[in-house]
């Protein structure tokens, strides 16, 4: 009696705690609703599959929506993205079926990752909505346009200004002049008076008048100033050139329609001074399989896999180009000082084709650092700096050598 009690304690014991290591390793299988792990997962989603991947929707590889459900398991999954190839070359049913259905294109490895990054972003793909219509940051880009673009745009507008001014002045004199008319005919006037005053207005008349001589001689001036002013504030200064490049490739579908991150493109922006152009091999992670455009057919995609086969590089005109005498370096700016592409370069992803959008003087340049607080987040070395120039103005660019010769010439 006493021995099977002891025995079906201990039986129940045990099976809680085989209970509670189920629900534990159950637990540790399940998506999380977190919202600390859903943003986690955004945020690697963003940085890693954006480029390829959406929730929603198929890019180059599957919509990732209901991929839980639909993947052989959780593991199957974290040993996909952490090395597809291999589950592929296994043999994986499954895998060798998605691999064969999106064209044999090859998803990167994230063999760094760790399981709970991968839960995170399984977290984030679970816990997606659909954006609304009105998100985005487009209104604020464009306002920005406006400003820095100012000065041409100015001078349309008082030119504009003057010559309605003018026309309102004509219709002024000339309904004085027929009041005039009007009143002098109820007064008793001699016939020689009488002539001046009713002689006929014809073509010679007018162009005979000083009026008229006045107002050629004023538009012929005004429209030779404009010229002349256009013509100074475009010396050695090349904003707005925007020429035609070899492919028609438009930043406007790939880093706005798609969202692909500029630096999955412009590989140098982070770590060098350049940000460098992709080569075809980039452009082929995902032409190789999509091969036709919405707007431009397969022409244009065409050139791409020509270009590829032939292993010529594509002969990409240059937009941007500072005087040899002048340094910039895009890691200093974008890396250490965490400015955004689009501070410089404008709103790239609504430009079908790229132009240049700011000055690129030397007062463009200095202009900025005298205004722009020195990113100090995360960098020791700047915390004894800021904290040697904790006034109110903060710590500027200027203040850290920002304004001598040599740091940007050679
Ligand atoms: C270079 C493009 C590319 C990138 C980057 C990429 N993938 Fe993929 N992914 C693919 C392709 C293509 C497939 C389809 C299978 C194949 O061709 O290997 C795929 C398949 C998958 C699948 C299986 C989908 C299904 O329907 O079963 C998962 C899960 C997945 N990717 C997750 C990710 C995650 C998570 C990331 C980021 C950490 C990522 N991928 C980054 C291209 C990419
Ligand atoms: C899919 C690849 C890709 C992505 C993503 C991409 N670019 Fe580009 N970018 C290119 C190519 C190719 C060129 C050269 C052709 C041209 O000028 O249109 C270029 C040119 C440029 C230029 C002009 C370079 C010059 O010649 O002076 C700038 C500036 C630029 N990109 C900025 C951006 C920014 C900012 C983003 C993100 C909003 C971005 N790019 C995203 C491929 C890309
Ligand atoms: C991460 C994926 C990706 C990369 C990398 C990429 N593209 Fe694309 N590209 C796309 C997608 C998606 C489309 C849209 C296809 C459509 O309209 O159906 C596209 C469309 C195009 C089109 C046709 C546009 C149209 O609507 O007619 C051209 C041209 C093009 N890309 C050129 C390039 C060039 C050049 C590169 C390399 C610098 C490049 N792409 C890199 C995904 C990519
Ligand atoms: C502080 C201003 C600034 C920022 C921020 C900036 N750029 Fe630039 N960018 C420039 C200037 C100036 C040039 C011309 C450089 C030259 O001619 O030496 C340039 C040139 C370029 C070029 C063509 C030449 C090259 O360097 O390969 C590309 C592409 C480019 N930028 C992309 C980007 C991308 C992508 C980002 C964001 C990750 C970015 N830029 C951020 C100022 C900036
Ligand atoms: C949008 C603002 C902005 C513009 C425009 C800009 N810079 Fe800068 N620049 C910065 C910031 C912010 C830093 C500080 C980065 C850091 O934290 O070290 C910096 C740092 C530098 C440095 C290093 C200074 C030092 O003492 O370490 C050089 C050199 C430089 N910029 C050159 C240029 C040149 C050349 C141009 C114009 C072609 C330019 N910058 C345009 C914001 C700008
Ligand atoms: C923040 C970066 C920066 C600093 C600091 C700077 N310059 Fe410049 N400078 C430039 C750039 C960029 C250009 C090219 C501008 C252009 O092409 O319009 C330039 C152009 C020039 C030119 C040639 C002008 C021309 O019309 O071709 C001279 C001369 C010059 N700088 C002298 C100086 C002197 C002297 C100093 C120190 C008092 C100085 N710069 C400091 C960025 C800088």
């Amino acid at each position: 009696m006493r021995k099977l009690h002891l025995h079906s304690s201990y039986k129940s014991l045990l099976f809680v705690f085989f209970l509670s290591l189920f629900s534990l390793s159950a637990f540790s299988q399940d998506i999380s609703t977190d919202p600390a792990a859903i943003s986690a997962g955004e945020q690697l989603f963003n940085a890693n599959c954006k480029a390829c991947h959406r929730v929603d929707k198929k890019l180059v590889g599957p919509a990732l929506a209901g991929v839980v459900d639909r993947a052989p398991s959780i593991d199957w999954i974290k040993s996909f993205i952490k090395n597809s190839s291999k589950v592929i070359a296994a043999g994986d049913e499954y895998a060798v079926n998605l691999y064969n259905e999106y064209n044999k294109t090859q998803m990167t490895a994230f063999t760094s990752f760790k399981d709970e990054e991968i839960m995170n972003i399984l977290a984030y793909v679970s816990a997606y909505k659909a954006p609304g219509p009105d998100e985005g940051g487009a209104n604020q880009n464009n306002q920005q346009n406006a400003v820095s673009q100012g000065a041409p745009e100015y001078l349309n507008i008082i030119l504009i200004g003057m010559i309605i001014i003018l026309i309102l002045l004509v219709l002024i004199l000339g309904f004085l002049v027929s009041a005039m008319k009007r009143f002098l005919d109820q007064r008793t006037l001699t016939e020689e008076e009488r002539d001046v005053v009713h002689s006929p207005i014809t073509f010679g008349t007018v162009t005979s008048s000083p009026g008229f001589k006045f107002i050629v001689v004023f538009l012929i001036a005004a429209f030779g100033f404009k010229a002349v002013i256009n013509g100074l504030f475009s010396i050695g200064v090349q904003q707005g050139y925007a020429p035609k490049q070899p492919i028609a490739f438009s930043h406007k579908i790939h880093a706005g329609q798609y969202e692909i991150d500029c630096k999955y493109c412009h590989t140098g922006a982070m770590n060098t001074k350049n940000a460098t152009i992709p080569s075809v091999n980039i452009c082929m992670n995902c032409h190789n399989q999509i091969k036709s455009g919405t707007n431009t057919g397969e022409n244009e995609i065409g050139k791409i896999v020509r270009a590829f086969n032939e292993n010529k590089p594509i002969e990409w005109v240059r937009v941007h180009n500072l005087p040899d005498l002048a340094y910039f370096n895009h890691s200093q700016h974008v890396n250490v000082g965490g400015i955004e592409c689009q501070t410089c370069h404008g709103p790239v992803e609504e430009m079908d084709v790229v132009r240049q959008h700011s000055l690129l003087t030397m007062g463009w340049c200095i202009d900025c650092h005298r205004k722009t607080d020195v990113n100090s987040k995360g960098n020791a070395y700047y915390d004894k700096l800021v904290e040697l120039h904790n006034d109110k103005e903060g710590m500027k660019v200027k203040d850290i050598g920002g304004l001598e010769c040599s740091k940007c010439h050679y």
